[in-house]
């Protein structure tokens, strides 16, 4: 992984299955509904973004997204 993106996936704490956080500005997406997509089957961002419609728009929120995807999946999304 280049160093720019782990500095970046670094400096935004996602705490998984903890507090629910805005995910995706564009459209409004929360981590609770990324989380719920990752645990139904969404194994990338582009099956996350066709769900949830997540990173539709400017794409900044693809890197969290990534980042969410490589935590894993909580034992309980609540
Ligand atoms: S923040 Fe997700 S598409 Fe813009």
């Amino acid at each position: 992984m280049a160093d720019h993106r782990k500095r970046q996936m670094q400096e935004i704490p996602i705490s998984l299955g903890q507090d629910v956080q805005q995910i995706c500005v564009c459209y409004d997406v929360y981590s609770d509904e990324i989380l719920g997509a990752i645990q139904d089957g969404a194994d990338s961002v582009e099956k996350i973004s066709y769900r949830t419609y997540a990173c539709q728009g400017c794409g900044n929120c693809r890197f969290k997204i990534e980042a969410l995807l490589e935590g894993g999946v909580p034992l309980s999304v609540e």
